[in-house]
């Protein structure tokens, strides 16, 4: 006999509210093409992007998580002192320690949440939703606020053919808690270690300080070989996770992949064969690549669209820099 217990959850978790906070400044495409040899019927054609929202500098990760996380806990009907973890999705909070997730979580009240932050880039809010899922299931914290949040202008070149006309900025976040019922499913997730350096920080900071011309690290992005990753082997990750959850297609409602390209959203959905009927989430033509934060604000444009009900069946499949990646099936809230 061990001499000491160990901890049990809920018999089930469901994400039970979300939100979002979108930038105020709107960057259509007019806007960046002169800098990078480039046109707006270029950029709609091979990615599906009109327009952008970049932050200002008001609009800082920690106001924009705080923002996207208000309606969150309004979604859900719950008090900043009912959560007790806080996990932030992020590679654009500037400061290597401490992670931003403390500051967010006493902004907005909590009592002294467990919090901190991940690094799995694009993918890296449905790694954070299937770890909350995990928590509440194991009894490490009843109610937690998951946060997927950018502000990619700050770390993109505007110079750069390859990356200036795709991030953007942005936060989205959820709460996870208890369910009688399984709103969460599990989680299919992997990396591809081999193709590490496809999306990354251009130079290590090191580098950056031992330069005698310093410039701030960008993102560098191989854009072809991701869209070919993308596109093929994505698909068979979004079936496996309707698979492990139990899901036939033809009971699915609502597709959330992340948003990267439209072309990659059309290529999975095909792919997948999914249904006339299934709704897809196709907010990168007005919000442009959120990395973390996609999914969230794809979501919640979807419940405030109409387009996505409470208790619909959605999958969310997400991936990225890493190259990493992640989808489950959830229930919308
Ligand atoms: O969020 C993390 C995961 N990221 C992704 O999933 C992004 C995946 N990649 C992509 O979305 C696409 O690769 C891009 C949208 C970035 C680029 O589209 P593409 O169809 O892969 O274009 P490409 O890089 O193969 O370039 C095609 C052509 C080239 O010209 P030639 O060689 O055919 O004459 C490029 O020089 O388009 C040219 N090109 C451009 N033209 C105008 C490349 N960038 C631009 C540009 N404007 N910005």
């Amino acid at each position: 006999m061990s001499p000491f217990q160990s901890s049990q959850g809920a018999p089930h978790a469901a994400i039970l509210g979300i939100g979002a906070y979108r930038p105020s400044r709107v960057i259509p495409n007019a806007d960046i093409v002169a800098a990078i040899d480039s046109s707006d019927e270029w950029i709609q054609q091979r990615s599906g992007i009109k327009q952008r929202r970049w932050a200002t500098p008001e609009e800082t990760v920690q106001l924009m998580s705080v923002e996207a996380s208000r309606k969150a806990l309004a979604h859900a009907g719950l008090d900043a002192r009912q959560i007790d973890c806080v996990v932030v999705a992020t590679v654009s909070h500037m400061l290597q320690t401490p992670a931003i997730a403390t500051a967010i979580a006493h902004e907005l009240g909590t009592e002294q949440a467990a919090a901190f932050d991940i690094s799995a880039a694009c993918a890296g809010f449905c790694h954070a939703v299937s770890m909350a899922s995990d928590f509440v299931r194991a009894g490490s914290a009843r109610h937690v606020l998951v946060i997927g949040v950018e502000r990619l202008s700050d770390i993109t070149d505007v110079g750069d053919r390859g990356t200036a006309f795709i991030f953007a900025d942005g936060a989205g976040a959820a709460v996870v808690g208890p369910s009688e019922t399984p709103g969460i499913g599990p989680v299919v997730w992997g990396s591809d270690g081999e193709q590490y350096d496809l999306i990354r920080q251009r130079e290590d900071w090191r580098d950056v300080v031992a330069s005698k011309d310093p410039v701030m690290p960008h993102l560098t992005m191989q854009g072809n070989p991701v869209f070919r990753w993308a596109s093929f082997a994505m698909a068979k990750i979004g079936q496996q996770a309707l698979d492990r959850a139990g899901v036939s297609i033809d009971d699915l409602d609502v597709f959330v992949p992340h948003q990267a390209n439209m072309r990659i959203i059309d290529a999975m959905a095909r792919s997948m064969k999914l249904p006339e009927r299934v709704r897809i989430a196709r907010d990168i033509a007005e919000q442009g690549n959120t990395s973390a934060a996609s999914i969230p604000l794809a979501l919640d444009r979807m419940i405030a669209e109409g387009e996505a009900r409470s208790g619909d069946t959605a999958l969310l499949i997400a991936f990225g820099a890493g190259l990493a990646y992640a989808a489950q099936v959830v229930t919308v809230p």
